[in-house]
């Protein structure tokens, strides 16, 4: 298939092929770095984890998992749960109006990464407006790119500095200085290393704030169980993170031999998508894959990738959904959308997709 301006490309729809492009050896990440696969990485440079292959990625993708292990989530629940109530408090105390990612999911999102990394992050609206401009595959200006990722730097290079200092506490940043030294040459490789991880860290809950609670508010099975049964909180957010994914697409991998993908020869080289919405709603694995329901056994889907790759945030991404959506469920009574459904607005051409703004409403 050719389509313009990415030249050839493949894209993987069912859960088995897509699986099979996250996990198979064969695909290789860096290899999208060059030719017309080079636009599907958006603005995200070969930086970190996720543009990498084999133990070069293995060593990066270490130490970054130590960031939000579930020791750190246990240590750190409470003050995650504190910043939760803070910002419904700010909403509850307002006109009964709001608009749900600026005054919560862009905060939470930004300042729970700052907790994580033992730093402040700074403004959360500047921080994820370069955010955006990294994943946009369509739209950003070279000029506006340019200006975005050297925001980021700064702001990482900012924390390895304060970690230097001894100022940031017990996150993975000042984590990170005391393993590998804390000399300039060290403090830019972490931030470089780092930087990924900010985005993916601050994009993908965001979006999932906003698509999980859309999800939630259009099912009253979701909506009633999360208000009524705790236990049963975790099973909503997984059934509602297969459903709203934070994106339909994922990184593309291009295969380093001819490779033959559910029945289809792929070049080698050809740069492969794997589209995690199609996959996510395969009616080969799942019955009924477009209806919201909590009688599916266990499903381990795509939302958080697959294989060497796999989300190195997933627990806190999933715990962030589980503090948030039973508070504002309880919390704020009568909780809907302000606007109809088919008027809110979907970011496109990005890697991470969502809807921005989305306004709510609460009370009588
Ligand atoms: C609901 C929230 C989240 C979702 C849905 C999500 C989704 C994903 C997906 C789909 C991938 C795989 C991309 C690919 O292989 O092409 C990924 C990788 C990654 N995620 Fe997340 N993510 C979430 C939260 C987080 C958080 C909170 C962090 C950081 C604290 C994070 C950091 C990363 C990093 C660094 C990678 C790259 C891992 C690697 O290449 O080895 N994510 N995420």
């Amino acid at each position: 298939m050719t389509v313009e301006p990415f030249g050839e490309l493949a894209v993987a729809l069912s859960d088995s092929a897509v699986r099979a492009v996250f996990a198979d050896p064969r695909f290789s990440r860096s290899a999208t770095f060059t030719g017309g696969g080079t636009t599907l990485n958006a603005g995200m440079g070969q930086w970190g984890a996720s543009g990498m292959d084999g133990p070069e990625h293995l060593a990066i993708r270490r130490g970054l998992s130590a960031g939000a292990t579930a020791e750190v989530l246990v240590a750190k629940r409470q003050e995650f749960e504190d910043l939760a109530d803070r910002l419904i408090a700010t909403v509850c105390s307002g006109d009964g109006h709001f608009e749900l990612n600026a005054a919560i999911a862009e905060p939470f999102a930004v300042q729970c990464l700052g907790i994580i990394l033992g730093t402040d992050l700074g403004d959360p609206r500047r921080l994820r407006r370069a955010v955006d401009a990294t994943v946009a595959i369509e739209g950003a200006e070279a000029e506006e790119l340019e200006h975005a990722v050297r925001t980021l730097t700064m702001v990482c290079l900012r924390a390895a500095a304060g970690g230097a200092a001894g100022q940031n506490g017990d996150g993975l940043i000042p984590r990170m200085l005391q393993q590998l030294g804390d000399d300039r040459a060290t403090r830019r490789l972490i931030a470089h290393n780092v930087l990924p991880y900010v985005v993916g860290g601050i994009e993908n809950p965001f979006v999932a704030i906003g698509a999980s609670l859309i999800g939630l508010l259009e099912s009253a099975e979701a909506r009633t169980t999360v208000r009524a049964e705790p236990e049963r909180v975790a099973a909503v957010v997984d059934e509602l993170l297969r459903l709203h994914p934070t994106g339909l697409m994922s990184f593309a991998r291009a295969p380093m031999e001819d490779v033959e993908l559910a029945g289809v020869t792929i070049a080698a080289g050809t740069p492969v998508v794997p589209m995690i919405g199609p996959a996510n709603r395969d009616p080969v694995r799942y019955e009924n894959p477009d209806t919201f329901s909590l009688a599916r056994p266990p499903s381990r889907h795509l939302s958080f990738g697959w294989g060497p790759h796999f989300c190195v945030g997933e627990q806190l991404g999933r715990l962030q959904l589980e503090l948030l959506l039973p508070r504002l469920v309880r919390r704020l009574p009568g909780l809907r959308l302000s606007v109809q459904r088919s008027e809110l607005v979907k970011r496109t051409g990005h890697i991470v997709d969502g809807y921005d703004p989305i306004p709510l409403a609460w009370g009588r």
